[in-house]
């Protein structure tokens, strides 16, 4: 979840590395810290909050080198402060900066401590450094320490570490956390995402898990886990700096929001055509995993998993049993996988800890394959998987989750389609629901408009401690992604109910101060949701609603914001639209920091 950067050239790179930082920051926010080689010394300025905080103190104390590394935290061991702040140093040895988690460091400390070495933090990233100036001492390159070190760290972690003693050389281990080496003219620099250096270069190597890197300038050496010299492809990224930049918007997430439209469209390109699936897009291997799939278990965190339980109604209602769990569960217990199984995982960044854990568990499981919807290309799930449906968000940047939830949705759609041909169903229902999928972009740039309204309605949330979203059937996961919206970035309080429930619990709550939100689709459950809505309403609860124009609410009093003209099969997609935006204008109103909440962090790489 940390960020690194690292530079080895012919020029100074200090504001090079804090600009990755910088935009690295979603990944952590902590602290910051950047380490330069300097006439055979180590430099550092580190800085605790965020990289503006590090950006103005070599302000004040200016640093140049030519290499070196940087890192921006989201604390795991040890509070943020600037002694755990990395890059962390043995001495003039070594410096290093470190994503992910050294599990056994507390014997490694140990025997440091019993060779003399000091701790300066309570992170497991300075034993890093200590077990490599151990091996820098007996004798060893940089090179040979790091792979030394990596036969004694037990962990998941993303390393890059310099010295003194071969200034013009940087060595990088990738085990369990992403890193990428990008490649520039006359030097090569490092990276925990593309995205940190897209303003230098669109040039990239992936390691795989378990290499070793050793950069200079001007070569690249990379060993894999059994220290056999290998080589790894260059690929070109398509992203460039400028299409990931905030534009006229506020904050990125309300960027991201209105770029809905825009990826939901990629989503769907080349993939239906003239009221068709065109399965052929998902390539021959998904076409074989369709025609065996009997069950599928869905397997996924926080939006992600929201996302999967949306389909669970989708696939079961046309006959295929589904299962969808948080992988922070499913990776630690007994599961029953019966015959033709497909696993599917879900995740934005393709990284997240948990989810790569359980796709690696489902992959020693009795699955008929593993298939992953996913945002990220280059990503560990996608390499680990044997298909991937790739949802087209572009770079997901703020925090709250929000245009690649509703492109996740589109692509478990089109599986469902997919998987609703061999269970019968016709051209004629198939081309409806492909039209209903082609009318999104336009029908989510429609409610777009309706932003103003909403933000109306969010200052009615201001002063508010505690919030309710309600739902039924599909609407319950997306009620779910509501209250996690509105908790992650406005500090409220929020929880969502299956509307059939609230009578056997949560309607305690209710009283004249606590607003509960609720989407009112034009669907068979409408009934029943009015009736758990007059629950409310005869408690005093304070109801906001987003509803479809054809439905008369007989409540005596409420906030509502018509929709015109939704799909049935595509609701739960725009409604998550009017939610998303709820979210953000009350996040404007308390003056949160939407894009950065506290306490979280964009990718979350360890466990
Ligand atoms: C919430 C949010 C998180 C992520 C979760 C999984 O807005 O973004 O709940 O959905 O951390 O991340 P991915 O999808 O990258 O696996």
């Amino acid at each position: 979840m940390c960020g690194i950067v690292g530079a080895v050239s012919h020029r100074d790179v200090v504001a090079d590395l804090v600009e990755g930082l910088r935009r690295l920051e979603y990944r952590g926010y902590d602290s910051a810290g950047v380490a330069i080689l300097n006439d055979g010394n180590i430099q550092n300025r580190r800085a605790v909050g965020k990289v503006a905080k590090l950006a103005d103190l070599i302000k004040e104390q200016p640093l140049t080198g030519t290499t070196g590394v940087a890192h921006t935290r989201w604390a795991t061991h040890g509070v943020p402060a600037e002694r755990n702040a990395h890059p962390h140093r043995s001495g003039e040895d070594v410096v290093v900066v470190h994503n992910g988690i050294i599990e056994n460091h507390a014997e490694l400390r140990d025997s440091l401590k019993a060779d003399g070495y000091t701790f300066q933090s309570e992170t497991d990233t300075e034993v890093i450094a200590h077990l490599l100036a151990r091996h820098l001492k007996s004798g060893l390159s940089l090179e040979a320490s790091v792979k030394a070190a990596r036969e004694e760290l037990v962990g998941a972690y993303g390393m890059a570490a310099i010295s003194p003693h071969e200034p013009d050389v940087m060595v990088v281990a990738r085990a369990g956390s992403p890193l990428v080496i990008g490649i520039a003219d006359d030097e090569h620099l490092i990276a925990s995402d593309v995205f940190a250096l897209l303003p230098i270069t669109q040039r990239f190597i992936f390691l795989e898990e378990g290499d070793v890197a050793v950069l200079s300038r001007k070569t690249i050496a990379i060993f894999d886990s059994e220290n056999n010299a290998v080589v790894r492809d260059e690929k070109f990224s398509e992203v460039s700096a400028e299409n990931t930049e905030k534009g006229h918007y506020e904050h990125y997430m309300l960027k991201e929001i209105y770029e809905q439209p825009a990826v939901i469209a990629e989503t769907l390109e080349g993939r239906i055509y003239k009221g068709r699936l065109l399965e052929e897009s998902f390539g021959h291997t998904a076409t074989e995993l369709f025609d065996k799939t009997k069950n599928i278990h869905i397997i996924a965190c926080g939006t992600s998993y929201h996302a999967g339980l949306v389909a669970k109604y989708w696939l079961e209602e046309i006959g295929i049993p589904c299962h969808v769990e948080v992988a922070s569960e499913y990776r630690y217990r007994q599961v029953v996988v019966p015959e033709g199984t497909l696993f599917i995982s879900v995740s934005q960044s393709g990284e997240t800890a948990d989810t790569l854990a359980a796709l690696r568990a489902g992959k020693g499981a009795k699955y008929l394959g593993c298939l992953t919807v996913c945002n990220v290309p280059e990503s560990s799930l996608v390499r680990e998987s044997d298909v991937a449906v790739m949802t087209r968000a572009g770079k997901e940047i703020g925090v709250a989750s929000t245009k690649a939830f509703t492109t996740q949705l589109v692509a478990l759609r089109l599986i469902t389609i997919a998987l609703a041909r061999r269970q019968g169903m016709n051209q004629d229902q198939e081309k409806a629901l492909v039209e209903e999928l082609h009318a999104l972009p336009r029908q989510v740039e429609v409610v777009l408009e309706l932003a103003d309204e909403i933000k109306a309605m969010a200052a009615s949330f201001a002063d508010k401690q505690n919030a309710l979203f309600l739902g039924r059937g599909t609407f319950y996961p997306i009620a779910m992604e509501g209250a996690l919206k509105l908790k992650e970035i406005s500090y409220i309080h929020a929880e969502a109910y299956a509307a059939g429930e609230l009578k056997h619990g949560p309607l305690a709550l209710v009283d004249e101060i606590m607003p509960v939100v609720c989407a009112l689709p034009d669907d068979p459950l409408l009934e029943k949701v009015l009736s758990n809505l007059q629950e409310v309403r005869a408690r005093g609860g304070e109801l906001f609603l987003f509803s479809d124009k054809k439905v008369k609410i007989p409540l005596d009093k409420y906030q509502d914001l018509k929709l015109d003209d939704i799909c049935p099969s595509t609701a739960p997609i725009v409604y998550s639209i009017p939610l998303q935006l709820l979210s953000y204008f009350v996040a404007l109103e308390k003056g949160t920091d939407v894009d950065q909440p506290r306490n979280l962090a964009k990718s979350v790489t360890v466990e």
